[in-house]
């Protein structure tokens, strides 16, 4: 259907973006037809509210880290540790471990990556997920991830005495605008890595136009505005969204229909992330709550990381930059060699199924996006020439992941603590930044197995890389067949 030029200018006109048609006479009459069309299907209303939201948010946020906003750290009943390296916690560990697999043998168990970030630090052109990090095997971050998968079904089919190949862990994987095509296709070509197409997922977040610092939407070229993905707690929505255009299915819908009560939730870019940890999942099942957060522990109270704490009674995740000097240096009252705000997140969390499909549509109104200040290449709107601006021009609106803590109720949430050279180590610079860049990602993997390969008595000369396929181990058990064998060269293990 034809789209009524004159209404859509009025609309935009009354919305205060009429400055979008500046360049509207100049272009082709395909050009204009194809640039109607992105502005009919954008709710240049909802654009506007957002923005006002986030404006107040962004400004309510100054004036709380200047005021007496109380701050503290999580309960200690909300908090389970399993970090203890000396082995003390071993006992738990296997308690919650077997929780979390019986759910997973029992089909309850789904996993939710969020991987539609664009990766701008590390700088490269493919989706993150894809990327090689220089391991012996040159496996991609998705490749891990995929044979962690494939390897915790058979743990939970083994520990159930289950048929082989009779459990499934769904992994449902959120894409944006310009991760999907890339991403979906990286998967088909290696043939989902073993796993079955129907129980990969993939699904999409939205965008938003990006913004001038007073709310005006940005134009990218003269036919098209300048839009970005609306940050990981997009998740939240898009989970309600068609799975692609046309379908009829979303992703809760599938949740629900394959019986999903459970999801580990986590971000693409740590190669040690345990994904569908059944500790965690253990944790949090036998705490009965809605929403799990596996952190951490932050030792330099200079380091910038953000930590889950309580502002004002309420969970949150406190951006290092909000934290006043004096809190970030405070002791644990109980354990004073320890920093009280020390449960550094590390984008990893639990959710129940219900909690996404019933709970956060009741609140979600209420979460306001977060303001972003970015330099956002655009048009010049007077000579319509491209500029690339030098110092922030614009704002990009994004809401997180974690925003949804604060509605959380009391005894809602655990915090989970685990060692941090065991599961965390992630990509976010490129190559020679010296902190979580490529070489930090395959020195921390190849310590980790090398870990694993000492405490199961084989012994690894120096010089020597070893890497153990996520088939033969998911955390470094069913190594016994190494006992007493000296790798000499670097190899890649591939069963035993
Ligand atoms: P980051 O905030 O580190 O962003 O994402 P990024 O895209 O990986 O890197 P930069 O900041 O551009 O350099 C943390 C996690 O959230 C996901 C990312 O894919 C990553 O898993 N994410 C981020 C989304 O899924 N969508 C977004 O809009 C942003």
């Amino acid at each position: 259907m034809a789209i009524d030029i004159v209404a859509l200018k009025q609309r935009y006109a009354a919305a205060g973006q009429a400055h979008l048609f500046t360049f509207f006479d100049t272009l082709s009459s395909d050009e204009q037809s194809i640039f109607a069309a992105q502005l009919a299907a954008l709710d240049v209303e909802r654009v506007n509210s957002v923005y006002a939201k986030a404006v107040e948010a962004d400004a309510a946020a100054a004036a709380m880290a200047s005021s007496k906003a109380v701050l503290g750290p999580p309960p200690a009943e909300s908090t389970i540790s399993t970090s203890d390296a000396s082995g003390k916690d071993a006992p738990l560990e296997q308690e919650l471990r077997m929780i979390g697999l019986e759910a997973i043998a029992q089909g309850q168990v789904g996993v939710l990556l969020m991987a539609g970030g664009q990766g701008t630090r590390l700088g490269s052109s493919a989706p993150k997920g894809c990327y090689d990090i220089g391991l012996p095997s040159h496996k991609s971050l998705f490749q891990l991830q995929a044979e962690r998968i494939r390897r915790l079904q058979t743990l939970a089919e083994k520990a159930f005495s289950k048929e082989e190949g009779s459990v499934v862990i769904p992994w449902y994987i959120m894409t944006s605008g310009p991760t999907r095509k890339p991403t979906e296709e990286f998967f088909k070509e290696r043939n989902h890595f073993g796993l079955e197409a129907k129980n990969v997922i993939f699904f999409e977040q939205g965008t938003l136009p990006c913004l001038t610092l007073d709310g005006k939407i940005l134009l990218d070229t003269k036919s098209s505005i300048a839009t970005a993905p609306d940050g990981n707690g997009g998740l939240y929505k898009a989970l309600r969204d068609k799975l692609y255009p046309g379908s009829s299915e979303t992703a809760i819908n599938s949740l629900q229909t394959r019986g999903i009560k459970y999801l580990h939730c986590y971000g693409v870019d740590n190669c040690l992330v345990r994904v569908g940890d059944p500790i965690f999942l253990g944790a949090c099942i036998k705490q009965g709550v809605q929403v799990g957060v596996k952190v951490v522990t932050k030792t330099d109270p200079a380091e910038s990381v953000g930590v889950v704490a309580l502002r004002d009674g309420k969970f949150t995740v406190i951006e290092y930059s909000e934290l006043p000097k004096e809190l970030a240096e405070a002791k644990d009252k109980n354990h004073p060699q320890e920093l009280a705000f020390r449960a550094a997140n590390i984008v990893n969390h639990f959710y129940t199924t219900s909690f996404l499909a019933l709970d956060v549509p009741a609140f979600e109104a209420q979460m306001a996006f977060h303001v972003a200040r970015k330099k956002i290449p655009t048009l010049d709107m007077q000579t319509g020439e491209r500029i690339k601006p030098t110092s922030p021009n614009g704002m990009k609106l994004e809401l997180f992941v974690f925003d949804v803590f604060p509605f959380v109720g009391e005894g809602g949430l655990t915090v989970h603590e685990v060692p941090r050279q065991e599961e965390f180590s992630p990509l976010k610079n490129a190559p020679g930044t010296g902190t979580d860049d490529p070489q930090t990602s395959r020195r921390d993997l190849l310590a980790q197995q090398r870990r694993w390969i000492e405490k199961a008595g084989a012994d690894v000369r120096d010089g020597a890389e070893i890497e153990l396929s996520p088939l033969v181990t998911y955390t470094g058990e069913g190594l016994d067949g190494l006992k007493g064998k000296s790798f000499t060269e670097s190899t890649v293990v591939d069963s035993i």
